[in-house]
């Protein structure tokens, strides 16, 4: 097997096994790894070992070689909008649903070093309504390396920064240069190596009250996200909270789930609960006020908001944005990058935010991660029919040619009814014009796969 064939072999392998999608564009990256992981085994090179891998003759291996594939990146308190809604709307509503039981079951799935769940742990031991409640933490991920460092619950000055200086003194113990989180919120968290697309998933059989899945599901194709969505759906209580990351929706992933909108952002609930007790994303046109906390747990949400860095306060999600979309036009796709990690976190209900990140992913060959941005910056604003048409691309490119279709023949629609508008911040990207938009969707609805439809944005 030559060495490319390999690599595409490993990536299968990979996405079969964990879920992650790999593409072709971190094929360096894979090949580099692979050459490592046969040096250490003494192996005769890539092809021998994703031969042997794939016929189960390295045990352990997938441990090793893991932990090396999947994105790690977190932090205390990433997504802050997500704590303050918990704090402020969520928990006072699980406190006053479970008062007669006096516990709540929380999962952290793919809780990564344990940023995600030693934050939940703060929040939670700040919310005065379950003071004296017996409240747990289950922490999965399917990197046991990860787990390992999360059990220790010991995190560097970076990963701690964005902890409000208050909770910061009252929950974490500077050790050194780092911060160990306290011993009696530690002992809450139970860690566990599992994994999301092995089904059935091996959990306790009672449902959990909350679950944070947060930037999981942005790394696997469609499909398994709707497989994973639809098993973590089953394993959260009828009447309990579903977080996931800002870029990431259950729109057209999941049925049996509404998005609530929480003012900032957005959770997820089963649809009859949702129903019941707020207004689902399919109202939201008519009615998208936050809703109102329900109890006085204000100060956390103050608290939480209070810190961010002063660079994000220097400028504002439009402007920030425009800056980005400058740079990316000029390949300098770091500070591009940069800039949209500082806007999502400033303000992720910014559909323009969403399209320029779900670009950079298209430009740098990964049209898995490009749609599912694409899909948060639609799910915010479906009349933005550059995206629209750019999702149509990316998903062309993947093989989707009747859901491309849907999607040409929907910014056909828009721009028909007048509905159609365009990200003014994107201008430095010259992406298609209104005219060029219904040139380009009318010739791939009728040939089905030119050329330039196939081509990358650029
Ligand atoms: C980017 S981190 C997200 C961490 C945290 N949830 C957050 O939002 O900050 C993604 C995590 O998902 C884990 N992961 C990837 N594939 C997984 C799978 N199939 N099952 C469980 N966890 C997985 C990775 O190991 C990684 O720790």
């Amino acid at each position: 097997m030559s060495e490319p064939a390999a690599l595409a072999e490993l990536a299968a392998l990979i996405e079969e096994t964990s879920g992650n999608v790999i593409p072709p564009g971190h094929y360096q990256f894979l090949g580099e790894t692979a050459k490592r992981r046969a040096a250490s085994l003494r192996l005769a090179g890539v092809a021998a070992y994703v031969a042997a891998l794939a016929r189960g003759e390295l045990p352990g291996e997938w441990s090793r070689l893991l932990p090396h594939v999947t994105v790690k990146e977190s932090y205390l308190f990433r997504h802050p909008q997500h704590f303050a809604a918990l704090a402020t709307n969520i928990l006072p509503r699980l406190a006053a649903a479970r008062a007669g039981r006096r516990s709540l079951a929380v999962w952290s799935a793919g809780c990564a070093r344990g940023e995600e769940p030693a934050t939940l742990a703060i929040v939670l031991a700040e919310c005065r309504e379950l003071v004296g409640w017996d409240w747990r933490i289950l922490a999965t991920d399917v990197d046991e390396e990860a787990l390992a460092a999360a059990g220790a619950a010991t995190f560097g000055e970076r990963a701690v920064s964005g902890v409000p200086a208050d909770l910061r003194a009252r929950h974490l113990l500077r050790r050194g240069d780092s911060y160990e989180l306290a011993p009696a919120l530690a002992r809450r968290i139970e860690y566990r190596a599992l994994n999301l697309v092995r089904e059935p998933l091996a959990l306790s059989p009672a449902l959990f009250d909350l679950v944070f899945l947060r930037n999981v599901l942005i790394y696997f194709s469609p499909e398994v996200q709707r497989r994973v969505a639809a098993a973590v759906a089953g394993a959260l209580a009828p009447d309990g909270y579903l977080f996931l990351g800002p870029a990431e929706t259950l729109w057209q992933v999941a049925g049996g789930l509404d998005a609530i909108d929480l003012g900032d952002c957005f959770c997820y609930r089963h649809a009859g609960a949702a129903a019941a007790t707020a207004a689902p994303h399919r109202r939201r046109d008519a009615e998208r006020r936050p809703e109102r906390p329900q109890a006085a747990a204000t100060t956390l949400r103050t608290t939480i908001h209070a810190p961010r860095p002063v660079v994000l306060e220097a400028q504002g999600t439009r402007e920030r944005l425009a800056l980005a979309a400058r740079h990316a036009a000029a390949d300098r796709l770091d500070d591009a990058v940069a800039l949209v990690d500082q806007a999502l976190l400033a303000d992720p209900s910014d559909a323009g935010v969403h399209a320029l990140e779900g670009f950079m992913h298209d430009i740098s060959g990964r049209s898995q991660m490009a749609v599912a941005s694409y899909r948060a910056a639609l799910f915010l604003d479906a009349g933005l029919f550059q995206v629209r048409l750019l999702l149509a691309d990316a998903l062309r490119r993947l093989g989707h040619e009747q859901r491309a279709a849907l999607e040409y023949r929907e910014v056909l629609a828009a721009l028909a009814a007048g509905r159609a508008h365009e990200v003014e911040a994107l201008a430095p990207l010259a992406l298609p014009d209104r005219g060029e938009a219904m040139r380009r969707c009318r010739e791939a609805l009728r040939d089905g796969g030119s050329q330039d439809l196939a081509a990358r944005p650029r």
